[in-house]
């Protein structure tokens, strides 16, 4: 395995550094041909301009992928979205609209319950299924009509990093390309959004040039026994992916909230012994954030922030920032995963875990 690992101590570590590589070579084809519907497989160019809508059914990091792209697709698209998690949607009278496209998210394509979900789908009516998946020829693109591979390359590491952000781009592909079908897209807008594709590997190689940085503050949740990740909008499925990640491989209890729901309940758990985590790039809600960051303060609550480097925030008492690259729109979400994961690797690193095996859990879940 050393030889694989080259310069890296762990798979985890490798596959959060292989992120511009990965990202580069699956948004390869959407920059050669563009946000054309035959990314998604032959019989896309037929079945996309019919849709009035989308379901995605995943499973751990890929529902959140899911989360994200329901803001991308409600606003990029103008259909509605909705994301459910697949072992409950598999159990419940789901309502079913013929004409909402079925997109099921597996890094593995062969997680069951996600295979049930879309099984389950189409006996309940829905005439179209899309699978953004990893592995090639896996049971649930063999089962999909339409398919979109993530070329995010073997990914071995238990906690998925490098096919959460490749499901991502995926994704906002899959927004694009439905908001150009339904004519929301100008062409200036789509080269506007191919451009903001372009930079994006070179944003993620700058956010993870933060790996020392980031370490330095793993000392201080190695200690803990609880951490709170906020964000908000986009960044609110950074935020559980963030607190995901920590507690599969550092086994210390995370949980996340979108910041305006911490006056809800979560605000009665801050103290001095929970690290509060805030995912705060410069977008419209950047005012919003701060308010709730200031919520957290008066209740002695540490607070540890990624900030864009253009949103003014400075360290002070019991404020720690980290500057990422400047604000990159719509994309930012991508970006801001980077930091939450270094920041579990390197809490997980300090705890002495199994980083690339956690306890009780497994790469792919082919049982219920
Ligand atoms: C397991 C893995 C997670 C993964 C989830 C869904 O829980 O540990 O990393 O997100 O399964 O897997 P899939 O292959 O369907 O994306």
């Amino acid at each position: 395995a050393s030889l694989e690992l080259g310069p890296y101590s762990h798979f985890m570590q490798k596959e959060i550094h292989e992120q511009p590589k990965a990202l580069s070579d699956t948004i390869e084809v959407v920059l050669d041909d563009g946000f054309v519907p035959e990314l998604f497989g032959p019989a896309a160019a037929n079945v996309l301009p019919q849709l009035t809508g989308v379901k995605i059914l995943a499973c751990g990091t890929s529902y959140y992928a899911g989360l994200t792209a329901k803001y991308w697709i409600e606003s990029i698209a103008g259909v509605v979205c909705d994301v459910e998690i697949a072992s409950e949607y598999r159990y419940r009278d789901a309502y079913a609209d013929p004409n909402h496209l079925v997109v099921t998210i597996s890094q593995s394509g062969e997680t069951l319950d996600t295979m049930e979900a879309l099984k389950y789908a189409k006996s309940l009516g829905h005439q179209h299924a899309l699978s953004i998946c990893n592995v090639r020829e896996s049971a649930i693109p063999r089962a999909s009509e339409l398919v979109f591979y993530t070329r995010a390359g073997a990914e071995i590491g238990v906690a998925s990093t490098k096919a959460f952000t490749t499901q991502l781009v995926s994704l906002f592909a899959l927004a694009v390309t439905l908001g150009k079908v339904r004519g929301r897209v100008s062409a200036e807008q789509e080269a506007q959004y191919l451009d903001e594709l372009r930079h994006l590997p070179g944003s993620v190689q700058h956010a993870l040039n933060l790996e020392p940085q980031i370490k330095a503050w793993s000392s201080q949740f190695a200690a803990k026994n609880d951490a709170l990740f906020l964000g908000r909008g986009l960044h609110y499925p950074i935020a559980l992916e963030g607190a995901l990640k920590l507690k599969e491989i550092s086994y210390i209890h995370a949980e996340a909230y979108p910041a305006g729901e911490l006056k809800h309940g979560p605000l009665a758990l801050v103290d001095e012994n929970m690290p509060v985590v805030v995912i705060a790039p410069n977008d419209v809600l950047l005012e919003k954030v701060k308010s709730n960051m200031q919520e957290v303060r008066a209740r002695g609550g540490e607070l540890f922030v990624f900030a864009d480097a253009d949103s003014h925030f400075v360290d002070s008492d019991g404020v720690h920032v980290i500057r990422t690259p400047r604000h990159v729109g719509v994309l930012s979400p991508i970006v801001h995963s980077i930091p939450v994961q270094i920041l579990a690797y390197h809490v997980a690193l300090a705890r002495g875990t199994d980083v690339d095996k956690p306890r009780n859990l497994a790469k792919s879940v082919t049982v219920e």
